[in-house]
């Protein structure tokens, strides 16, 4: 998987068959990361063949713990007192590595984890994660390209209110309230399966949460967790990006595995342009006869609109009939994937958080960098519905987040190489 390998696609694919979901890697880097609030060996199974999955099994295995995979399981275990400092050379590479700063300052008394950078989306700052933190009794600083958070006495349940649902600052409070002294209550906490997935975990390994899923969650902290057994749950966003790909396609995809119930609006969505989408006995079927008709979307944390699918919405609306608005209201820099869309032909105009799109009836190959996971499967269904040949630079942000995409791809019929 080197740094400069690209995807070469030849347009003009219907894409017809069958995918299986496989964990989301959006809940599987949180789980690896609440397996250090145990001693002892944790088992997480569903685990998807992402390089994410890597990235955190290194950083694990930094502080102490030795992380085993057979398939998709995976073996974490964890020293009595695991080490407490993430270095930057690992979590520059990934933006989850963030996640183990709650468990690790209330395990160890102390966590160092450098300032992540992760995707080119936005400045996506730590201030709620360490507000959250500091409201449970850690002292907090930055220093040297670092987040300390220390808690030599232990941390003390609070009542805390997010200014934004952040996900990761939910994942954070939460994974460190479970161990602090009393009550903690989260008001505006994020909603998304992913957070109720960690949260399951987390009770599975003996925590007493309430209200996962609502936007008030309770943790009443206990003494010790226990090592514990957990399937990751399916990966909304692949699925949503397989349904994506079918209506864009004129196309016909049984997915197996997905749970449409974690992507409704989406679904919804792709039910207005056009797409005919049926439950199947273990997930669904989505398609398409004819050219997509043109959707209006807003990004909003779940249940909304996913930010995640945004690229796939954009690919989408600049081959439809008519004309859309998409407004992003999570990321500010995610429309940087506009740019690489218009030397495709989009026809795109960006204005702050609004982007109107002008639907064309073809889009013509031609050579486009991906800036980051989701933008790069947005530019290869871009791809697929252009004439000629498109490369796509930056295949290694794409694996981050799809396991054995250009394989998937070629089995739906699409010509799509990997060099
Ligand atoms: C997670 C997902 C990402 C998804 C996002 C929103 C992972 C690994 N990534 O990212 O794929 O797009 O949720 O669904 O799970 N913010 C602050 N201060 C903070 C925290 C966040 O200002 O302390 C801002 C961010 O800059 C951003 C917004 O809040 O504008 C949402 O961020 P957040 O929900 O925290 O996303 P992540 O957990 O980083």
């Amino acid at each position: 998987m080197a740094q400069d390998d690209r995807f070469r696609v030849q347009g003009g694919a219907n894409l017809r068959g069958e995918v299986h979901i496989t964990g989301a890697k959006n809940s599987v880097l949180k789980l690896m990361a609440a397996a250090l609030l145990a001693p002892g060996t944790s088992t997480i199974t569903n685990v998807p063949d992402i390089a994410d999955v890597d990235i955190m099994a290194d950083l694990l295995t930094r502080l102490g713990c030795s992380v085993n995979r057979n398939g998709s399981e995976l073996k974490i275990n964890v020293p009595e007192t695991p080490g407490h400092r993430a270095d930057y050379d690992l979590v520059r590479k990934m933006r989850a590595s963030i996640n183990v700063l709650g468990p690790l300052v209330v395990r160890t008394g102390k966590a160092e984890v450098a300032l992540p950078g992760g995707d080119a989306i936005g400045s996506r700052g730590l201030d709620f994660h360490i507000k959250g933190l500091e409201a449970l009794g850690a002292k907090a600083h930055i220093e040297h390209g670092y987040v300390v958070a220390e808690a030599p006495q232990g941390l003390k349940g609070a009542s805390i209110e997010l200014d934004f649902p952040s996900v990761g600052a939910t994942e954070n409070i939460m994974t460190a309230a479970v161990l602090a002294e009393g009550k903690t209550t989260i008001e505006n906490a994020a909603r998304e399966p992913d957070i109720v997935d960690l949260g399951q975990f987390l009770i599975s390994m003996g925590a007493k949460i309430d209200g996962l899923g609502s936007p008030v969650i309770t943790i009443q902290g206990v003494k010790k967790l226990n090592p514990a057994t957990h399937a990751t749950i399916a990966d909304r966003i692949i699925t949503g990006t397989w349904a994506f790909a079918a209506a864009m396609t004129k196309g016909d995809i049984t997915i197996h595995g997905a749970r449409p119930q974690d992507l409704e609006l989406p679904l919804e969505k792709l039910t207005s342009a056009g797409a005919i989408i049926t439950s199947t006995e273990d997930g669904i079927r989505v398609r398409m006869d004819s050219r997509p008709q043109s959707i209006d979307v807003s990004t909003l944390p779940y249940p909304g609109f996913p930010t995640d699918l945004l690229p796939m919405v954009i690919a989408l609306n600049s081959i439809a009939t008519g004309d859309a608005i998409v407004t992003e209201n999570v990321f500010e820099s995610r429309f940087m994937f506009v740019n690489e869309l218009t030397r495709l032909g989009a026809q795109i105009t960006v204005d702050g958080h609004h982007a109107s799109i002008h639907g064309i009836s073809q889009l013509s190959g031609a050579p486009v960098e991906a800036t980051d996971i989701r933008a790069g499967a947005g530019l290869v269904l871009a791809a697929l519905v252009s004439e000629g040949e498109t490369t796509i630079e930056g295949a290694y942000h794409v694996d981050r987040g799809y396991p054995n995409f250009a394989e998937q791809l070629r089995a739906l019929g699409a010509d799509v190489e990997r060099e």
